[in-house]
């Protein structure tokens, strides 16, 4: 299949580029590096013995993605390309909006112009809120807290309408969790700009010593340890689950949501304990008032992906923890 990943050279549209281009698809990006670095395109090339057709540019730009959209042939898109971060879109919920909804409005229509009717969208499990039980299924009420988690579920409401306006159209909704690690060659990985709003990245730099110590916001959550707990899954992982769901889309028409989590959740120092073993280093830390908005406790009911696409999460909470660190110093 001739796949377009927007937003593929971010964290996990890369993952994702290496598990399509080895499975033997024809992988095509479209980025406008507004999160990312060239460089990635390179590092792919090193993995896969060949880079992907890249073009740079914003997938707001129709007659770009059209022309894409031809020149390749295109049969199915998998669209990444969107602003992540929660804190920012508070501050900043235009940008938000006309970003990660004008953006896919923009790439549907160019989409049905061109008569192409397959998407694998990336949501979040952002959109889900808070708990009204655990683990969440994809039942679970949806009141997003932030304009990121809105611009998500706002997204899933119009491809869901788009999909009833016309049978034709195949949509997956990936609702994902938490993720975390790299590619075994330390090649690629999370690559956040400035100070890292992750916990995984900002242990890792704590670990190699570019921050002092890491900092725990709060730890008298009603967890088993205080902490709080989040369903941490390793990114390639994740990568292999678009692989599954691009199987399936290819063969369901309508618009199906899965969550792609591994189903345990991890606290903060379970993971602070884990990077030690990986990295053998000290990781300092002190606890800290809570944060607003934080949630004590969330993880994924993973059972629906594992029923209708065939996939399940395989690596634990050390192995995410090994590949973040061998990225970590390898770049
Ligand atoms: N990483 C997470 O924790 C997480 C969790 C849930 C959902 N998601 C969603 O998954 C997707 C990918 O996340 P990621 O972690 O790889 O983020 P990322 O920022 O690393 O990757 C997104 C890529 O999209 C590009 N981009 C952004 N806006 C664009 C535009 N208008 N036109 C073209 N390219 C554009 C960026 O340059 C970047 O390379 C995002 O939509 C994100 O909201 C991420």
């Amino acid at each position: 299949m001739n796949i377009l990943l927007t937003g593929g050279l971010g964290y996990i549209g890369s993952h994702v580029a290496v598990v399509l281009t080895e499975a033997g698809h024809q992988v095509t990006i479209l980025d406008n590096l507004c999160n990312c670095k060239i460089e990635v395109l390179d590092r792919l090339e090193k993995i896969l013995g060949r880079a992907p057709a890249f073009f740079k540019g914003d997938v707001r730009d129709q007659a770009l993605v059209e022309s894409i959209l031809k020149e390749k042939q295109i049969n199915s898109v998998i669209h990444f390309a969107g602003l992540k971060a929660v804190g920012e879109s508070v501050q900043e919920p235009l940008m938000y909006y006309d970003n990660n909804v004008g953006g896919t409005i923009s790439l549907l229509k160019a989409m049905k112009n061109c008569e192409i009717k397959t998407i694998v969208f990336s949501s979040s499990a952002s959109v889900y809120g808070i708990p009204v039980y655990l683990p969440y299924d994809e039942e679970h009420p949806t009141r997003p807290q932030s304009p990121y988690g809105k611009s998500k579920l706002q997204v899933e409401e119009i491809l869901k309408d788009l999909s009833d306006s016309d049978p034709e159209w195949k949509v997956v909704a990936l609702r994902y969790f938490n993720p975390v690690g790299a590619h075994d060659s330390g090649l690629i990985g999370e690559d956040p700009a400035g100070v890292p709003n992750n916990l995984i990245p900002y242990v890792a730099q704590v670990a190699i010593g570019k921050l002092e110590k890491l900092k725990i916001f709060g730890d008298d959550y009603d967890t088993p340890n205080g902490t709080g707990v989040r369903d941490y899954i390793h990114v390639m992982d994740l990568a292999e689950g678009h692989n599954s769901a691009l199987l399936y889309v290819s063969e369901n028409t309508g618009f199906s949501v899965f969550n792609l989590g591994t189903g345990n959740g991890y606290s903060v120092y379970e993971v602070v304990d884990a990077f030690t073993s990986a990295s053998s280093r000290k990781i300092p830390y002190e606890i800290v008032d809570r944060r607003g908005g934080d949630i004590a406790s969330y993880y994924a009911n993973a059972q629906k992906a594992k029923k209708f696409l065939g996939w399940s999460a395989k690596r634990g909470l050390l192995q995410m923890c090994i590949d973040a660190w061998k990225w970590a110093v390898l770049h």
